[in-house]
């Protein structure tokens, strides 16, 4: 059965308590992979030619960064809801940043040529909200970037990854930040999320002509590209 969808007051706890020691985290986690996931983002972003892009659920503002090398002349907002990641961006220097709910975007309708997601549409309170929301703040024809993480196909290699994933990973991340617990909720938060078909379903169903998932590292990331096709649904 379906988990529920993450609990927006429990993601921002989880957030605000590992913020400091976040990006340490990532890059030793992913084994340094982290940047080239987000160079691909933004390097696909890039080839839209956007002038106005915002970087939802940007927390320490990674991919703002990767998005502003690779768009030069482009307006990057990065946006999030917690305080102490937007801090950490802040003192990396990203320029635009304002504090926001995903589910209700402070921001006219279509404002943006392009929205990424990085890791972040799995950690919002409803999917559907979140993907109508990015739908609405997009000019028509605007991208949609998500990049999140997924699993291998089912074999072998899927169980592996669990193993990582459930208990190897949380007690390498309880060493780094403190926070284990942190990270059993991530892999809760893996297997919940819809991935595959599965997501470019949801993504479609959000006003979106979704493009076929690009799987990256044998399946444990997928990016999905869509673009903004109608009025969603919800509107
Ligand atoms: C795993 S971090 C990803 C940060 C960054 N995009 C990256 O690639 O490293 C997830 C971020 O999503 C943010 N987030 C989760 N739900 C949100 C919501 N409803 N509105 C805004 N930000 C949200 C969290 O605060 C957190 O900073």
């Amino acid at each position: 059965m379906p988990h529920p969808p993450p609990q927006q007051e429990f993601v921002q706890k989880t957030f605000s308590s590992i913020a400091g020691r976040y990006d340490l985290a990532n890059h030793l986690l992913s084994g340094g992979l982290d940047f080239l996931w987000r160079h691909r983002v933004s390097r696909l972003v890039a080839a839209s030619r956007p002038s106005h892009i915002l970087d939802l659920a940007t927390g320490s503002g990674d991919l703002a960064i990767a998005l502003q090398k690779a768009c030069p002349s482009a307006q990057v907002v990065g946006a999030d809801f917690c305080l102490p990641m937007l801090e950490e961006a802040r003192r990396k220097n990203v320029p635009r940043l304002v504090q926001a709910d995903a589910l209700a975007l402070p921001f006219r309708g279509s404002t943006f040529d392009a929205v990424t997601v990085a890791f972040g549409l799995r950690n919002m309170a409803s999917f559907e909200k979140a993907l109508s929301e990015m739908h609405r703040v997009l000019r028509p024809r605007g991208l949609l970037v998500v990049l999140d993480f997924s699993l291998p196909p089912k074999g072998p290699l899927r169980e592996i990854y669990r193993l990582y994933l459930h208990h190897i990973l949380p007690r390498i991340a309880g060493w780094t930040t403190g926070h284990a617990e942190a990270y059993e909720y991530l892999g809760e938060s893996i297997e919940a999320f819809p991935r595959g078909a599965g997501m470019t379903t949801l993504i479609e169903s959000c006003g979106f002509r979704c493009e076929p998932p690009r799987r990256m590292c044998f399946g444990i990331v997928s990016l999905y590209a869509a673009q903004k096709a109608t009025q969603s649904p919800t509107q």
